[in-house]
C-alpha cells in the first residue's frame, strides 16, 4: 500500500496547508494485524488514547474491539463519549485528582492504576465516602532500562512512575488493611519507542520474579498489564508501515509467566497510530546560509513538537518532486520564533522551491494531540484519504 499516490498529491496542491493527512486504511490494516496475532490468547490490547485521540481514529479503534488506556480525567471522559464501555477503560496517572478519581469511580471503570502509596490511601478513603470498592492495578517499577530517549524512560527507579520495590512491604499491609479497593492487577510501563525486543524479555523476567512475591502471599492477580512500548520505523516508514507485532507478543508469549485464567493487557500507542498520519505543508522560503540552505516551511513545532522536545527524527519528503534525485541538503524548518523549531538538520532532498509540497512522515502518534497554539497560530485542519 503507497501512503501517498499522485491522485492524492495532485488533491493537495487544492488544500490551505498545512494540514495533518491521515490514511485509515493503514491504521485498520494495522488493527487486523494485531487481532490476528492476539486472537487464541489471553492477551488483551488496550489503545493509549493519549497517542491521538482524534474521532475517527478513535471509531476505527473502537471497532476494532481494543480496550482504552487514559491517563487524565478528560480522557476518560473522550474515551465513554466515543464508545467504549466503562469495563475497557484502564486510568493511568501519576497525579490524579480528586476529581478526576471520583469521576473514574462513578463511572465504575475497569481499573485504576495505581501510581503510589499516597494515591492508594486517596482512591480507599474516597471510594469509602461514596460506598464504593474501586478496582485497581498497582503499576510497579520495575527498574528495567528501556533504552530509549530519557525523556520517554518511565521505568527506573530515578522515574517519578509506579511504586518502587522496597515499598513492597508497606504495599502488602496496605492491600491487606484497606477495605475500599479491589487489587485486580499488576502494572508495568518501562518507556515508549523501544526498538530493542531483547527489553521485553528483560521485562518478562522482571514481571516473574515480583508476581511470584505477589503469589508466595497468595494474592491472585486476574491481569498483568505491562503497558505500551513498542516503537516504529521512524527512519524508512514506508518499509514498515505496520510494526512487527508478531516478534514483539512472540516475546510475551515465550518469556511471561502467565497463570491460569489470567489475562495480558498491553496499552499500546504508538505503535497503532504513528504511521497512518503525515503533516503536510508548503515551502514558504528558501533561504542560502553560509553552511546549509534552509527550506522554511509553513508547518512548525507547533504542530509537531517531536523534534524540538525529544530531538526525534521524522523522515521529510518534497511531494512535489519524488521522482527526483535527492542532491540538495537543507535544514528543514519552521516558521516559529525558536531555534529548536526544526525538522532536521542537512536533510537530503531534491533541489526544492517555493512552493513545493513537503510531508513529514509518521505523526499520527504524539503529533496532532501535542500540537499548540504558540506565536498564536491556529489550529490546523485534519484531511482524510477518503474525503478528498
Ligand atoms: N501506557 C502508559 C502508562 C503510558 O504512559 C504510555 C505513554 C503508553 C501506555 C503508550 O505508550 P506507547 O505505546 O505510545 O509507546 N510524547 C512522547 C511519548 C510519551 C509516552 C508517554 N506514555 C513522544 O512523542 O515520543
Amino acid at each position: 500500500m503507497e501512503h501517498f499516490d499522485e491522485n492524492t498529491i495532485g488533491k493537495f496542491a487544492q488544500l490551505k496547508t498545512p494540514f495533518f493527512y491521515y490514511d485509515l486504511r493503514i491504521l485498520d490494516d494495522t488493527l487486523a494485524v494485531i487481532q490476528q496475532n492476539i486472537k487464541d490468547t489471553p492477551f488483551v490490547v488496550h489503545y493509549a488514547i493519549k497517542a491521538n485521540a482524534n474521532a475517527k481514529v478513535l471509531t476505527c479503534i473502537r471497532k476494532a474491539g481494543l480496550g482504552i488506556d487514559c491517563v487524565s480525567g478528560n480522557e476518560v471522559k473522550k474515551a465513554l463519549e466515543s464508545g467504549f464501555q466503562p469495563e475497557e477503560i484502564a486510568f493511568a496517572g501519576v497525579g490524579k485528582t480528586d476529581e478526576e478519581i471520583l469521576f473514574g469511580l462513578h463511572k465504575n471503570i475497569f481499573t485504576f492504576n495505581v501510581e503510589s502509596l499516597a494515591e492508594l490511601k486517596v482512591i480507599d478513603e474516597l471510594a469509602g465516602r461514596e460506598g464504593k470498592v474501586a478496582n485497581i492495578a498497582v503499576r510497579l517499577n520495575p527498574n528495567v532500562n528501556a533504552k530509549t530517549h530519557h525523556y520517554i524512560t518511565t521505568g527506573l527507579e530515578e522515574n517519578k512512575f509506579g511504586i518502587n520495590y522496597w515499598e513492597l512491604n508497606t504495599l502488602f499491609e496496605l492491600l491487606h488493611q484497606l477495605e475500599h479497593i479491589k487489587l485486580r492487577g499488576l502494572h508495568f510501563h518501562i518507556g515508549s519507542q523501544i526498538t530493542d525486543l531483547s527489553v521485553f524479555k528483560t521485562l518478562c523476567n522482571r514481571v516473574n520474579e515480583l508476581q511470584g512475591e505477589f503469589k508466595e502471599r497468595g494474592i491472585v492477580l486476574e491481569h498483568i498489564n505491562v503497558g505500551g512500548v513498542l516503537g516504529v520505523n521512524y527512519d524508512n516508514p514506508d518499509d514498515e508501515l505496520i510494526p512487527d507485532f508478531e516478534a514483539f507478543f512472540n516475546v510475551f508469549k515465550q518469556f511471561l509467566k502467565v497463570y491460569p485464567n489470567q489475562e495480558v493487557h498491553f496499552e499500546l500507542g504508538r505503535s497503532i497510530v504513528a504511521q497512518c498520519a503525515s503533516l503536510i505543508s508548503k515551502t514558504l522560503y528558501i533561504k542560502e546560509g553560509i553552511k546549509t540552505n534552509f527550506v522554511i516551511l509553513d508547518a512548525g513545532m507547533t504542530e509537531l513538537i517531536r523534534p524540538a522536545l525529544y530531538q526525534s527524527f521524522h523522515k521529510v519528503e518534497n511531494l512535489s518532486r519524488l521522482s527526483n534525485v535527492n542532491d540538495s541538503k537543507y535544514d528543514v524548518v519552521g516558521p516559529i520564533c525558536e531555534s529548536s523549531d526544526c525538522f532536521g538538520k542537512a536533510i537530503d532532498l531534491p533541489k526544492t522551491s517555493r512552493g513545493d509540497l513537503i510531508a513529514i512522515r509518521t505523526v499520527g502518534a504524539y503529533g496532532e494531540v501535542m500540537s499548540s497554539n504558540y506565536n498564536l497560530r491556529e489550529k490546523v485542519a485534519t484531511i482524510y484519504r477518503d474525503e478528498i
